[in-house]
């Protein structure tokens, strides 16, 4: 199979960050396809003037910053470099994208690519001119994919917009929205822990289980990316997209098949299922907040206000939690929490499924109740918690236990980034793991009625030390079930 990749917004931080590392992994562990046989072209297209050389220098020189394990050697990124091609664009010029067509049309060999991939590796708002002028000037037939990047619009009505532009250009089936949450090891094993194993489905319902938390922590802050961030918010980067995106593969009933369209019709049910949010739901059912300066990793950090690009007196949020529930025959009642936030006390990212204690317990003082751990980050992983008898069985001697899953001891070679596999998949035109225009509308559908009670909410974001678990709020939230987070239990 023969491909061509064109990064849209190819010196940007994304392509050098995380796209051409993913790529040059791929390429490492042999899985670009036709890449040794000459087949696989990649094109860099921003608006700088540059040559193929020069850009390919840059690029290696990008490189050398990004960790040890995704770094080429000299002679990888030599033979890496023979892939890769750049030419300036102006975006909004009708005939750069007839140049585009004429790169695309002449490979060595004559023959035009099995598959061309348009990567918007833009910001969104170019996203509608790129679509269009791709479509007037017919780079839409049914060989080419277009991947869009995320924050896809920044409510209901901007997400429609650029859906409204894309379908007119695009099949939905071209279309492919990324979230890169769903690319991730773990979040792949959830599926296969559920619906390859017949041990948890019986549990997998409100009889069973007493709650569930998604906790995806940060402990970075904003960076350099204050000015972005400020327009965004925690619940746009984050919840709106990634965290939803995990409560559907957690809560959704098991598909037909793995095709792509009953996967997500599945996770599109979940998302209408979720209770909506009312001006009162969203004051006691949800706590935003925004980090002061503190200590993290024994390092002193500045607070959000003062990070540059962020403007005075900021109300962005840079942490959420929210409680909602999935109103149907196997949730109904049961909690879902959700929390997301910037320079918080660790890097970590899991989902916790709690279980009901046992309904008589014969071990007096003893908490008896089993959890589930998906562990998305820093490790990949699952543990299931269960009481053990240590020693001689009597219960003085039970403690917990855990039977500790490492995915990345058991299977070390097959490991693979999301960004890798998300990559290779829309190549391979695999659509399984990227979001369909209906689920996202309905996520953002969903979230409005926060950003609009907010917008009217005087009060503004609580405020957290860096380092911290987060406003005292989001405890209390918790509590008021009579639960916990995960690290208070
Ligand atoms: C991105 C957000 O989508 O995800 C960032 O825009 C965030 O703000 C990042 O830092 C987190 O991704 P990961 O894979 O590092 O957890």
């Amino acid at each position: 199979m023969s491909f061509d990749l064109v990064f849209f917004g190819g010196t940007g931080d994304l392509t050098w960050r995380k796209l051409m590392p993913a790529l040059f992994q791929a390429f490492r562990h042999g899985k670009l396809p036709g890449a040794e046989q000459g087949e696989a072209r990649i094109l860099a297209v921003a608006r700088d003037d540059q040559s193929d050389e020069q850009y390919r220098a840059w690029l290696h020189e990008k490189l050398r910053s990004v960790d040890a394990s995704k770094r080429p050697s000299e002679e990888e990124f030599e033979r890496f470099a023979r892939l890769i091609f750049y030419r300036r664009m102006d975006l909004s010029q009708p005939e750069h994208y007839l140049r585009l067509k004429d790169w695309l049309a002449h490979r060595d060999g004559g023959r035009p690519a099995d598959t061309v991939v348009m990567y918007l590796a833009t910001s969104p708002h170019l996203f509608p001119v790129i679509c269009e002028q791709l479509g007037a000037a017919g780079l839409n037939d049914e060989r080419v994919r277009v991947v869009l990047e995320k924050p896809l619009g920044h409510d209901l009505k901007s997400a429609q917009e650029i859906n409204r532009v894309v379908r007119s250009v695009f099949a939905e089936n071209q279309a492919l929205r990324i979230d890169h949450y769903l690319g991730k090891p773990s979040v792949q094993n959830l599926s296969a822990l559920r619906f390859g194993n017949a041990l948890f489905e019986p549990l997998w319902r409100r009889e069973s289980i007493a709650n569930i938390q998604i906790t995806l922590a940060e402990s970075l802050g904003v960076g350099t990316r204050g000015d972005f961030y400020d327009r965004t918010g925690a619940l746009r980067d984050m919840v709106q997209n990634h965290a939803l995106q995990l409560l559907t593969m957690i809560a959704m009933e098991p598909p037909s098949s793995h095709d792509a369209d009953a996967i997500r019709d599945e996770k599109l049910k979940v998302l209408r299922s979720l209770k909506p949010f009312t001006p009162e739901s969203v004051a006691r059912d949800v706590v935003r907040g925004q980090y002061r300066a503190g200590t993290v990793g024994g390092q002193p950090v500045p607070g959000y206000l003062e990070e540059a690009k962020v403007p005075p007196g900021s109300r962005c949020e840079t942490f959420v939690a929210l409680r909602t529930e999935v109103q149907n025959w196997r949730w109904a009642g049961v909690p879902f929490y959700l929390r997301t936030g910037k320079r918080l006390a660790a890097r970590d990212a899991q989902i916790v499924v709690n279980f009901r204690p046992v309904p008589h317990c014969i071990f007096p003082g003893m908490h008896t109740a089993n959890k589930l751990v998906i562990k998305l980050q820093p490790e990949d992983g699952l543990e299931l918690h269960l009481l053990a008898a240590k020693g001689s069985g009597q219960h003085e001697h039970l403690a917990p236990v855990s039977l500790d899953l490492d995915f990345d001891r058991a299977f070390p070679t097959e490991r693979v980034g999301a960004y890798e596999r998300l990559l290779l998949d829309a190549i391979a035109g695999r659509l399984n793991l990227f979001v369909r225009s209906d689920e996202q509308e309905q996520a953002w559908r969903w979230v409005e009625p926060i950003l609009d009670t907010w917008a009217r909410d005087n009060a503004g974001p609580r405020t957290y030390a860096a380092g911290s678990w987060g406003p005292a709020a989001a405890s209390a939230l918790v509590a008021r079930d009579g639960n916990a987070w995960s690290e208070e239990q």
